[in-house]
């Protein structure tokens, strides 16, 4: 497994599939391909259908001759099992293997991603489906790389699920005793008197158990991961050498903790789609994946949110070397490991529309994902397909062929790639973290909460989108992760927060760090019960504060900060009735308050001393002026990444900039020795 230089340089290609087009194409395919630089393709991640065009009858000749035709044109192959859209047939043989919703709908074929990972029939067809492959194509010279499923996501509500879940629970709760006081089924008679009541989170008349719908994601998410460390296991045992990754999707929706993920892939794949700020979202997903993927030596805490033994289909012989405290699947600690962009577009989905890209932006997106650790830019897809749901989803090629921008700008990116090896040899710098957690964003999403307004992700985006604003480049990093490297660490809505991990934050501000804590931290442990006694909980001691009250404020609401030289502006969105216990106010509300309860002159913004460092605590949310001031930040017009010595400088804008003595054109990037 001697990734990354396995294909010599940065990989550059997207999803090919040929089965969407008459034979005669795929030859102009490849000398397009190889016109363009591509160096590796993802091939048959929806194929099943054609591989096994009725139970047990395969036809492999079309695959033959796609990989030979990529192998002579020096292109490699990151070969798809197809388990993501079972065929047709598969779905009327096994009904029970389609989804089942929340509100009890089994779902049809018709789409894709339409599976049951709980399923016997569907576990057994994937592990059958990924061992023929691998049989067919072990020693094919062009298999690069295996690409498992696609885009792990399906959520099923089934008696299957349901009998998986209890397993699970019995593992992490042990008993259910435990598992009601977790839940605090006291409220409302849920207390559960035998396992066989429990079931998934499905329809019910009014607010769900906020701990059982999380207990229900952890439990979805370790459980695709047991359906993909199947196919692991046997792609491993006939190919040992071939890497094993699967591509994650990034979103609000996603019920998979990446985290636990990157301990069990080879390589750590996304995809990205932004949307409303490309530089900025990519700046973040890219550091997301880098921080996945090469997490910096982690604390002595373990991960106590997630429960230990949790993979209830478990199969003997998939699991790898762990640390002694942790189950394979969920080791917070790994080895750093390579990441890649594994799909981009070459358009811009906005929701209500697909936006063309403006000159260059494809290459400079991809190079802020490789300037922040990418090994490549790879897309979706390679061409665009004329019809089919995602039609108009965008190609390298496009509708109107290879004489056009988007091809031309695809070479380009392919000319330019090479030349980046060098630069690419060093690690990121970082100069601050910002604490992340999946489960934290899956916590903040239940209904209920004093807002349903709060978004984590975006709240998590803000704190990124000021550091990136100002040419510090952040790791985004899970709460046990040992911080002691970081000069700064910033605490976004850090909601539930195990008492491991709220020890480890202070262990970091009284070795000397400095730790910015926003609004709703702390508040309640990992079963996403409050922690009594005054917010934020388990911060309270390290912020030198007590929160009494929350105000939530409507939209549009702002409360003006007053500080020593009036420099931190509004609030909005939040606020909090603050008491300081052992911290000095930075900045008090005040005027008048729309809850009716007045908070002038209360603090707003906080300092607290702690050992040698200090913590910080904003109870309010902070324009993104206001929060780069608050850390004495000074904007940069353009994104900068350093690596050693060599200094990534990208204008992303359509004015030309002077930034770290570099002038940089419109739409301009510079990667050279600092
Ligand atoms: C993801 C999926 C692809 C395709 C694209 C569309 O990346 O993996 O199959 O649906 O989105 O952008």
């Amino acid at each position: 497994m001697d990734w990354p230089g396995r294909f010599g340089g940065l990989c550059h290609g997207g999803d090919y599939n040929p089965e969407q087009w008459p034979e005669e194409v795929w030859k102009e395919d490849v000398a397009l391909m190889r016109r363009a630089g591509v160096n590796l393709v993802s091939v048959g991640v929806f194929s099943w259908a054609r591989l096994e065009p009725s139970p047990g009858v395969h036809d492999f000749g079309w695959l033959d001759r796609v990989l030979d035709l990529l192998h002579d044109g020096g292109i490699g192959v990151n070969l798809a099992t197809p388990t993501a859209s079972p065929p047709p047939w598969f779905g009327l043989a096994h009904p029970d293997a389609l989804t089942v919703t929340a509100d009890g709908t089994r779902l049809t074929h018709g789409s894709r991603d339409t599976y049951c990972v709980h399923a016997p029939a569907y576990r057994a067809a994937s592990v059958r489906i990924a061992g023929t492959l691998a049989e067919r194509y072990r020693d094919h010279p062009a298999l690069a790389m295996w690409h498992v499923h696609n885009e792990y996501g399906t959520a099923c509500h089934c008696e299957h699920a349901a009998s998986a879940f209890r397993t699970w629970l019995r593992a992490r709760h042990g008993t259910l005793d435990a598992l009601n006081d977790a839940w605090t089924t006291s409220f409302w008679s849920q207390r559960y008197s035998a396992w066989e009541q429990v079931t998934p989170p499905r329809a019910t008349q009014y607010l769900p158990n906020p701990s059982q719908v999380l207990d229900f994601r952890r439990f979805v998410s370790d459980a695709m991961l047991g359906h993909f460390r199947e196919q692991k296991a046997v792609l491993r045992e006939l190919t040992p050498a071939v890497p094993v990754t699967t591509n994650f999707v990034l979103g609000d929706w996603v019920p998979v903790n990446h985290r636990h993920w990157a301990a069990e892939v080879d390589l750590v794949a996304i995809d990205h789609y932004p949307s409303s700020d490309p530089p900025a979202e990519t700046a973040f997903a890219a550091d997301l994946a880098r921080g996945w993927a090469s997490p910096p030596a982690h604390s002595a805490t373990t991960d106590p949110a997630h429960s230990p033994t949790v993979d209830p289909t478990h199969v003997p012989g998939s699991t790898p070397e762990h640390s002694p405290t942790i189950s394979p699947s969920l080791a917070p600690e790994h080895a750093p490991k390579p990441w890649l962009l594994m799909e981009q577009a070459v358009v811009t989905y906005t929701g209500p529309r697909m936006l063309a890209k403006r000159p260059g932006e494809i290459t400079r997106l991809s190079l802020s994902h490789i300037a922040r650790g990418s090994q490549g830019a790879m897309f979706f897809q390679w061409r665009a397909s004329r019809g089919g749901a995602e039609l108009w989803y965008g190609g390298m090629v496009p509708h109107a062929g290879p004489d056009s921008r988007i091809f031309r700008e695809i070479c380009d990116l392919g000319a330019l790639l090479p030349s980046l090896t060098d630069a690419c040899a060093a690690p990121v710098e970082a100069g601050a973290a910002i604490l992340w957690d999946a489960e934290v964003g899956w916590a903040l999403q239940s209904p209920g909460l004093p807002s349903t307004e709060l978004n984590y992700a975006e709240t998590v985006r803000q704190a990124h989108r000021v550091l990136y604003r100002h040419g510090v480049t952040a790791d985004l990093v899970h709460p046990s992760s040992d911080l002691s490297a970081y000069p700064l660490v910033l605490v976004p809505a850090l909601y539930l927060i195990s008492d491991a991990d709220a020890d480890n934050l202070r262990r970091y501000v009284s070795g000397g760090g400095t730790l910015v804590v926003s609004y709703l931290s702390g508040v309640a442990d990992e079963h996403a019960r409050v922690r009594l006694g005054g917010y934020p909980g388990a911060l309270r001691d390290l912020l030198g504060i007590r929160v009494e009250e929350f105000h939530p404020l409507p939209p549009d609401f702002t409360l003006t900060l007053s500080t020593p030289d009036n420099q931190l502006g509004t609030g909005t969105f939040w606020s909090e009735h603050l008491h300081l216990e052992g911290a000095e106010a930075l900045a008090v509300y005040t005027g008048p308050h729309a809850s009716g309860t007045p908070l002038a002159g209360q603090p707003a913004v906080t300092r607290h001393s702690y050992g040698s460092g200090t913590a910080l605590y904003v109870s309010t949310r902070l324009s993104d002026t206001a929060y780069a001031h608050l850390l004495g930040l000074r904007p940069t017009p353009v994104e900068l990444v350093r690596r050693g010595e060599w200094l990534f400088a990208i204008n992303h804008g359509d004015e030309a900039q002077e930034a770290a003595g570099l002038h940089l054109p419109p739409g301009g990037f510079s990667v050279r020795p600092r």
